[in-house]
């Protein structure tokens, strides 16, 4: 594990499931555009929700590639999700941008809502095939200029990876992005 603090908020890596994180406030899904389970992710986070997440997500449906929308947590531990869909690589372009909005924009919904920590997969790095290396660098990059810009919750992010080659490679993309 991870953990640096920067301008007071923590960021912190751990291995793990997204949808068995009790001591996050919310977490952020990989979605689909039509918000329904799916695998990965979404098929996790909405297993562990029950059937309600769908219900209450398909008022929020479609969104598009970067923007995000926020939900209750039902039958997980979290009481909230934030919805975001990321970029398919080579396919929505460009798609570093649309990456970071989908953080931007999931951070966004955190500050508005004050909400204290949250979790982030590492998105579209899955089915939607972006490389992990430079998901990780575009989503750090976007975590520190948002904390540049003022950003004042969430006061931890934690990056839950589910493979440990994964986490490894964030550990280390988090240390040169910040510095010690
Ligand atoms: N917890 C944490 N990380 C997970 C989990 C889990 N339970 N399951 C998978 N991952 C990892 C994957 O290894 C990958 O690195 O999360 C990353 C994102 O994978 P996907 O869930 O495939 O998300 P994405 O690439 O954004 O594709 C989204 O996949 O399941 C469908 O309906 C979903 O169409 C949408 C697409």
């Amino acid at each position: 594990m991870a953990r640096i603090t920067y301008r007071d908020i923590v960021i912190e890596t751990r291995q793990g499931d997204i949808a068995s994180q009790p001591d996050l406030e919310a977490i952020v899904n990989a979605a689909n555009a039509m918000l329904m389970p799916g695998g990965g992710v979404a098929g996790a986070i909405h297993r562990a929700a029950g059937p309600g997440l769908a219900e209450e997500c398909r008022t929020y449906a479609p969104i598009k590639p970067g923007e995000a929308v926020i939900t209750g947590g039902h039958n997980l531990p979290n009481r909230y999700v934030i919805h975001t869909l990321g970029p398919v690589y080579g396919q929505d372009k460009p798609e570093a941008d649309i990456l970071a909005r989908c953080y931007e924009n999931s951070l966004t919904l955190c500050e508005k809502h004050q909400i204290e920590s949250v979790g982030f997969p590492a998105i579209s790095t899955g089915v939607f095939g972006y490389p992990m290396r430079e998901a990780a660098e575009v989503a750090f990059a976007t975590i520190k200029s948002m904390i540049e810009k003022g950003l004042t919750y969430p006061k931890r992010i934690v990056f839950v990876l589910y493979r440990s080659q994964d986490q490894a490679l964030h550990d280390e993309v988090l240390s040169r992005i910040f510095p010690s």
